[in-house]
């Protein structure tokens, strides 16, 4: 074990904690799911800020429980509807494993959230970080929810130089918050971490002057705090390139296509859109800028579905979306075009695209094609 954190007694762990929580106390911040410790609140909340920032999870936060104000409602719920709830919120799959974990609560426990470590843990979707944030916030469990902020915290409190880029280093943290968490109020002692984390213990300017725990750090005793946490570069996310086609038909509807029912946004909604060569797309790229651009010229062996649905192109491109996701990025070409042969699909208005569920790269097409649509020549 780290000799830092060892070196802690117990009157020493009791002042932390005293100082650390009357902190929180006096400062911490009013956010909705704080309003009681309803455990389906908590988990739902913990899901949602796991990805996405406090001040983005609050609207969608209170969005999400009016329409699902019970476990029964969200494991009853259609898949499409919470989809529509999360859209825009990104990473689908932890909305479709909050459903799942929803039905396995019906089911296993009779819609009661359940309250051991081991059952929560045990629910698809949540993993260490969230058992503790749960098992803390709602049942005073006094068990740590290391994320990110925390491992920031803690690495500098006790100059932890393990990767916090390796799984591996969780468990250091683990046992340095272990040592150090308030049993009479877990939960609190955890959101103080979250709270330091973000508001005062911060990645590149920490405010040590205003830090309730100065006094226990050895970063900032060594002036080290800009130092911690260590950790290695992430590989680069991998490049991915596609085609995708605005179509219209006469009745100034366009094509829908849904996303397969496994993999990446598996059941959304998207224009037609194919992946293509790196080379091919910067061919395309050098053709649309040059506006010069006979797309049947590279139809065929582009793109499948300029072939499935014919179309006349008429403004040669709307332009380019990249989107990034934790390991993809993603470059699209939008091009929009006309079908006058009434080929089959879901054809739909743009003023009803708000009923389908669109991933972010998709919301991104949909604004190029609003702004390629309302321009005049
Ligand atoms: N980030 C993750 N969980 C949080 C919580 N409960 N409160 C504030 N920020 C958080």
């Amino acid at each position: 074990m780290n000799k830092n954190i060892e070196n802690w007694d117990a009157k020493k762990i009791a002042n932390f904690q005293k100082d650390f929580l009357a902190w929180y106390d006096d400062n911490k911040r009013n956010l909705p799911w704080r309003f009681n410790t309803d455990p389906y609140r908590i988990w739902i909340s913990e899901i949602m800020l796991q990805q996405t920032r406090v001040d983005t999870v609050i609207d969608y936060f209170y969005r999400f429980m009016e329409t699902f104000p019970t476990i029964e409602d969200l494991a009853n719920a259609p898949e499409d509807k919470l989809l529509k709830i999360w859209e825009g919120l990104g990473y689908y799959s932890r909305a479709r494993n909050i459903q799942t974990a929803a039905k396995q609560i019906m089911t296993e426990f009779h819609g009661e959230f359940p309250k051991t470590v081991e059952e929560i843990g045990g629910l698809k979707g949540i993993g260490p970080y969230t058992t503790g944030a749960i098992g803390s916030i709602a049942f005073d469990l006094p068990e740590p929810a290391v994320d990110g902020n925390v491992m920031r915290v803690v690495s500098r409190l006790f100059l932890i130089e393990d990767d916090i880029a390796k799984a591996s280093s969780r468990k250091i943290f683990d046992v340095a918050m272990r040592k150090i968490i308030s049993h009479e109020h877990p939960g609190d002692f955890n959101q103080a971490m979250m709270d330091l984390g973000s508001s005062i213990c911060t990645p590149t300017n920490p405010d040590c002057d205003n830090c309730p725990i100065q006094q226990y750090c050895l970063a900032y005793q060594e002036n080290r705090q800009t130092e911690f946490p260590i950790k290695s570069k992430k590989a680069k996310p991998k490049d991915s390139y596609f085609v995708a086609g605005a179509i219209e038909n006469g009745r100034g509807e366009f094509l829908l296509e849904k996303r397969a029912e496994t993999g990446l946004l598996a059941n959304m909604w998207t224009f037609p859109m194919e992946e293509i060569s790196q080379e091919k797309f910067a061919q395309l790229k050098i053709n649309f800028s040059e506006e010069q651009l006979d797309l049947f010229e590279v139809a065929e062996d582009t793109a499948n579905f300029l072939v499935d649905y014919p179309v006349v192109w008429q403004k040669k491109v709307v332009g380019e979306v990249k989107h990034i996701f934790t390991h993809l990025r993603w470059h699209i070409l939008v091009f929009y075009g006309r079908n006058t042969t009434d080929v089959s699909g879901t054809w739909v208005k743009s003023n009803d695209f708000d009923d389908f569920v669109f991933p972010k790269p998709q919301q991104k097409m949909v604004d190029l094609l609003e702004n390629v649509l309302l321009r005049k020549d």
